[in-house]
């Protein structure tokens, strides 16, 4: 009796040792909770008061940032235009280096103004413009090296925010010339996508599907409505849907860094969550699924007056 109940025991315990091998040895199932990850992304450049690039690095509450926007490109026979509010452009490069100097992603996104992407070879110019310009491309050529407004600093990805593309455009085209540029032993280029929070985001489909997002940030703030107002209330069933579609991209919770941010603030919808509810009600949910990738702020110019992402850093 007393040798029965030793080896059932001893069984149980070498198979709880195994079990706990198996998790640290990260062979946990798929399925497992992607827990924290410590990553906060910041959207910079929509606004001249927030303070420059290096200052949002320097707060040390970022793991990366996302210059908006490239708004000017596609149709408008080969003009590209950035547009980052008013800030001086020409210290900008060298915040670029400074802020990878200190492990934060600096990136370039495209969309919020007058753009459009209707054919292959819009795309494909457009990526030629994004490689020469802010990438790893225009070495060599003194007229296109000239043209890079942050000099030799390269970015180290593009994100894409297609508010006003239509499904029809060609920005699948993009993303796959970009991913192929990214691949080893090529520096990483790590490709985002801000989409609005209803599933799904039509204008961003197509470019979505061919699977070479790293990750994708999922605005789940109003404005604009397209049911995004529906989406911060239901927000559960969207993050699954965002979470299920897209399982091999990292999938970020976008949120406002204050109420005033959201354009549209009805019935409490505009998609800001204290921080206290953020914690207790959105943290444990949102980091249950495997591809939870950490949080979006949207940004630095209300973060940097409301201080939202000192605690979200905390949680993320
Ligand atoms: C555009 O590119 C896609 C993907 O590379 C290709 O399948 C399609 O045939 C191209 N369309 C035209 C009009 O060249
Ligand atoms: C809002 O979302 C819920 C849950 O996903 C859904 O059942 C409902 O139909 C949606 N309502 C609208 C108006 O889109």
């Amino acid at each position: 009796m007393a040798l029965t109940f030793t080896r059932h025991s001893l069984v149980v315990i070498v198979g709880a040792l195994l079990l706990q091998l198996f998790f640290l040895a990260g062979l946990a199932p798929a399925a497992a909770a992607a827990g924290p990850t410590g990553q906060v992304t910041v959207f910079w450049g929509r606004n001249k008061d927030e303070g420059s690039l290096r200052e949002a690095c320097d707060t040390g509450l970022y793991t990366m940032v996302v210059m908006s926007f490239l708004n000017v490109y596609g149709a408008r026979g080969g003009e590209y235009r950035l547009d980052l509010a008013g800030h001086p452009v020409g210290g900008i490069g060298g915040d670029v280096k400074h802020c990878q100097r200190k492990g934060v992603l600096v990136s370039l996104s495209i969309g919020g103004g007058a753009y459009s992407l209707p054919t292959n070879q819009s795309a494909l110019d457009l990526f030629e413009h994004l490689w020469n310009t802010y990438l790893g491309g225009g070495g060599g050529k003194g007229a296109v090296a000239a043209a890079r407004p942050f000099g030799d600093a390269v970015l180290d990805g593009v994100d894409f925010f297609l508010d006003r593309a239509t499904p029809a455009e060609r920005y699948d085209v993009l993303a796959t010339e970009l991913a192929k540029r990214g691949k080893p032993p090529r520096r990483a280029l790590h490709l985002t996508a801000t989409t609005r929070c209803a599933f799904p985001d039509r204008g961003a489909a197509r470019a979505l599907a061919t699977g070479a997002f790293e990750r994708v940030h999922v605005r789940f703030y109003g404005g604009g409505g397209g049911g995004d107002d529906n989406c911060t209330v239901y927000w559960e069933d969207a993050w699954d849907r965002w979470t299920a579609a897209y399982p091999r991209s990292r999938i970020y919770f976008g949120l406002p860094a204050a109420p005033a941010v959201a354009e549209e603030e009805q019935d409490g919808r505009s998609g800001y969550v204290y921080p206290k509810t953020l914690y207790y009600r959105y943290v444990p949910e949102l980091q249950k699924a495997a591809n939870y990738g950490g949080f979006m702020i949207w940004d630095r110019y209300s973060d940097k007056q409301s201080g939202y992402s000192g605690y979200v850093k905390n949680w993320a």
